[in-house]
């Protein structure tokens, strides 16, 4: 991962290459940092959905696809990639040295980090208004 944000690039956290799943997801630094495996490569996240903000660690994994336990927003875990809403989850730098898996520290949100949700409200209010714009009763 090339970019996650993180302004303290000398704060790493280390565990097990074999802790981190395939299949499922974990958290790291006190939640605020999603961990998978995906294809045999570890991908890391900030651990925030891009609606409301949820932790995801509990979240369903299936085929690839990470499903938030929220209210069930779905990311492609190899890219962080939201399917179901716009935006892409922040990636946060990681490295496999031998056995064990270093994971930067990103920063803290912050009060002001909103996620993609006031985009994605505001799609969806363009495609009711272009749906009112069309209707008829009739078809
Ligand atoms: S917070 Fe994740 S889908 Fe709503």
């Amino acid at each position: 991962m090339a970019s996650g944000g993180s302004s303290d690039a000398d704060a790493v956290e280390r565990i097990p290459l074999a802790a981190v799943p395939a299949g499922a997801c974990i958290a790291l630094v006190d939640g605020r940092v999603l961990l998978s495996r995906v294809d045999g490569e570890v991908v890391a996240y900030r651990n925030a959905c891009l609606h409301r903000g949820a932790a995801m660690e509990d979240g369903f994994v299936r085929g690839g696809m990470l499903t938030c336990p929220a209210h069930l927003w779905r990311y492609r875990l190899a890219d962080g990639a939201c399917v179901t809403g716009p935006g892409q989850l922040a990636p946060v730098p990681v490295t496999v040295d031998g056995d064990t898996v270093e994971v930067v520290v990103p920063d803290p949100p912050r009060a002001d980090d909103s996620p993609a949700q006031d985009e994605a409200v505001s799609a969806m209010r363009m495609r009711l208004l272009e749906h009112a714009r069309t209707w008829t009763r009739d078809g």
